[in-house]
C-alpha cells in the first residue's frame, strides 16, 4: 500500500461513499454467492462466484466488501466476468469505517438493466492465512496446517443463497469447525465429502457489508488438514537487472532469502534418515531437498552461490530465445538444490544470475527516439510469497529521459545513480519495492530512456514493434490497476 496515496483518498471518502453505498444497496441483489477456498501452504487461492441481478436500470458498478481479517491476508484480487479474461477495472475504496469492511467496486463492461443478471468472478489470493499446527514435528512427522476463516461471504446487497467450499489439498481432513446457532438454514450447516467441506447453503441474507452483522451474525472457522508438500517462503528477494549497450547484455542477479514455514523441526537432523526417505521415495513433506525454477529461456553464463561459495551440484536446461512478441511459452529450468535440506523453519539464503541478449528485452521506439527494455519484476515461484521484494534495473552510463511503467504499484520507487568502479559519473537506477508478491504476480517493469551514440545497438534490436505492442499492453493494463493494496 502506498501510504502517501492513500490517507488523503480515506478522506475524500467518507465524504461521499455513504451515499453510494446507500443507492448501491438498491441496485442490485445476489441470487446466488459461490465461493471455493483452495487450501495450499503459502498462498490460498479463493475464487467467488456472484450471480447478481439488476433492481434498477443502467446498473454498472457493483460493489465487493472484504472483512477485516480476510482484507489482512488478501495480496491479490481480481475481477472478470465469467467465462471471459479480460479483468474489468477495479477502484479500491479502502476501510469503510462506520461498517468495518474494506470495499472495492468492479466496473461492468455494460450497464445492466433491471433484472438482467450476470455473473461475477472474483479471484484473490491469500498470503500468510495458513500456519503449521503442531508448530513442530519430528524428521519423519507429518505436516499439518490451520487456515481461519469467516463463514459468511459479506455483500452490501441482499443475497438469495450462498455457500463456501473448502478444498484440502490431501484427502486428510483433521478437523473442521461446525459453527452453532447460525441462522439464514435449517440443514445441516458444513457437509464434508472426500477433501471438500462445504459450508451452507444459506438463505436470505441481508445486506451483510455492516459492523451490525459482522458483530452479531459472522461466525469464525477453522480447517485443519495434511498438507503434503513444503510451505516455501522467500522473506526477502532482491534482485538488480543491468542493461549493457555495450555487451548488448541483460544481466539479472536475485538474491533469496528463503524460509521453510512448516513445522519446525523438532530434534536434530538426521542426514541418514533424510536419505532413507529419499530413497524409498517418500522425502518428509516439509523438507524442502530441491526446488525447480522457471528462468527465461535464451539465457547463459547461468551461477548460483551461497554463503560459502559456488553450489554445482545443480541441473540447468537452456532453451533458446523465443522470438520477440512471441508468446513465452518456454522456459529454462533450473533445478536448484541447496547446500543442504531445507528443514521446517529453517533458513537458506543465496544467490542466482544469468546473462541474457539485451535484444530479447529491449526495442527501440524511432518515433520518441528512447529505448525501452521490459525487466522481468520475478521469477514466479507458484504457491510462494514474497514478502519483500526490491527491484533495481541499472541503465548504461548517460542515461537520460528515464521513466518506467510497473504492471502495479510498488509501495516505494526512486531513481537514483549507481556506482560501479569501471564508470566514471555513475548509471542512473531505478528502484522499487514490493511487499507479498504471490504466483499472480509476475509482470514486467518497462523502463524507457535515451542513450546518446550507441548506433549499433540500435541497428541489432531495431525491429521492435512487437516489443512495443506489450508495451502498450503494459500500459493498458496498468490503468486498470487490480493489486490489492494493503500495509
Ligand atoms: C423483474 O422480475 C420480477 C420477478 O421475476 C417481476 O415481478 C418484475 O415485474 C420484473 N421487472 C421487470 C421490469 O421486468
Ligand atoms: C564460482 O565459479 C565461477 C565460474 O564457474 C568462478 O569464476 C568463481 O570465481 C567461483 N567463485 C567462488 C566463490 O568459488
Ligand atoms: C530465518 O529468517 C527470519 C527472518 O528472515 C528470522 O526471523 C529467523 O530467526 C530465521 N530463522 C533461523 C532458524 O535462523
Amino acid at each position: 500500500m502506498s501510504r502517501h496515496w492513500r490517507a488523503p483518498f480515506s478522506l475524500l471518502l467518507s465524504a461521499f461513499l455513504l451515499p453510494l453505498c446507500a443507492s448501491a444497496a438498491n441496485s442490485f441483489e445476489n441470487t446466488a454467492i459461490v465461493r471455493i477456498v483452495d487450501l495450499g501452504g503459502a498462498l490460498v487461492h479463493l475464487t467467488t462466484t456472484y450471480a447478481i441481478r439488476a433492481l434498477e436500470d443502467g446498473s454498472n458498478v457493483y460493489t465487493i466488501a472484504l472483512g477485516e481479517q480476510e482484507h489482512g491476508h488478501t495480496s491479490w484480487l481480481e475481477a472478470k466476468l465469467k467465462g471471459q479474461t479480460e479483468r474489468l477495472p477495479l477502484e479500491d475504496f479502502g476501510y469503510h469505517k462506520d461498517s468495518g469492511v474494506y470495499l472495492y467496486t468492479v466496473e461492468l463492461p455494460k450497464a445492466l438493466n433491471v433484472n438482467q443478471t450476470a455473473n461475477l468472478v472474483i479471484e484473490t489470493v491469500q498470503t500468510h492465512a495458513t500456519y503449521p499446527w503442531p508448530e513442530e514435528a519430528a524428521q519423519k512427522d507429518p505436516q499439518s496446517l490451520k487456515y481461519h476463516s469467516e463463514l459468511l461471504v459479506l455483500s452490501p446487497y441482499k443475497t438469495a443463497v450462498q455457500r463456501t467450499k473448502i478444498k484440502s489439498p490431501s484427502p486428510q481432513v483433521h478437523s473442521y469447525t461446525t459453527p452453532e446457532s447460525v441462522e439464514f438454514t435449517t440443514d445441516a450447516v458444513v457437509t464434508k465429502a472426500g477433501a471438500t467441506i462445504t459450508y451452507g447453503p444459506f438463505y436470505n441474507i441481508p445486506p451483510s457489508a455492516t459492523g451490525t452483522f459482522v458483530d452479531k451474525k459472522q461466525k469464525e472457522i477453522v480447517v485443519h488438514y495434511a498438507l503434503d508438500f513444503p510451505v516455501l517462503e522467500v522473506t526477502k528477494l532482491e534482485r538488480a537487472a543491468e542493461i549493457s549497450h555495450w555487451g548488448a547484455n541483460l544481466n539479472i542477479e536475485d538474491n533469496y532469502h528463503f524460509h521453510n514455514a512448516g513445522p519446525r523441526l523438532k530434534g536434530h537432523f538426521s542426514r541418514l534418515e533424510h536419505q532413507s526417505q529419499g530413497y524409498f521415495g517418500r522425502p518428509a513433506p516439509h523438507v524442502i531437498p530441491s526446488l525447480q525454477l522457471h528462468l527465461p529461456a535464451g539465457i547463459h553464463n547461468v551461477y548460483y552461490y551461497d554463503l560459502v561459495g559456488n553450489v554445482s551440484t545443480s541441473a540447468l536446461r537452456t532453451t533458446p530465445s523465443i522470438p520477440k512478441g512471441a508468446e513465452a511459452n518456454r522456459f529454462s529450468v533450473l533445478e536448484m538444490r541447496p547446500r543442504y535440506p531445507i528443514m521446517g523453519g529453517w533458513n537458506y539464503s543465496f544467490t542466482l544470475g544469468w546473462d541474457s541478449p539485451l535484444a530479447d528485452y529491449a526495442g527501440f521506439d524511432s518515433k520518441t527516439g528512447k529505448y525501452v527494455v521490459g525487466v522481468p519484476i520475478m521469477t514466479v515461484i507458484p504457491g510462494t510469497v514474497i514478502d519483500d521484494a526490491e527491484v533495481k534495473i541499472i541503465l548504461p552510463e548517460g542515461a537520460t529521459d528515464i521513466d518506467y511503467y510497473a504492471p502495479y504499484p510498488a509501495l516505494s520507487e526512486r531513481i537514483s545513480t549507481h556506482i560501479s568502479y569501471l564508470d566514471t559519473v555513475g548509471r542512473p537506477k531505478v528502484t522499487l519495492k514490493y511487499k507479498q508478491l504471490t504466483d499472480k504476480h509476475g509482470g514486467v517493469i518497462y523502463v524507457t530512456y535515451k542513450v546518446p551514440s550507441t548506433a549499433h545497438l540500435r541497428k541489432a534490436i531495431a525491429s521492435a514493434t512487437a516489443l512495443l505492442g506489450f508495451f502498450a499492453l503494459g500500459l493498458a493494463v496498468k490503468r486498470l490497476d487490480t493489486r490489492i493494496r494493503r500495509k
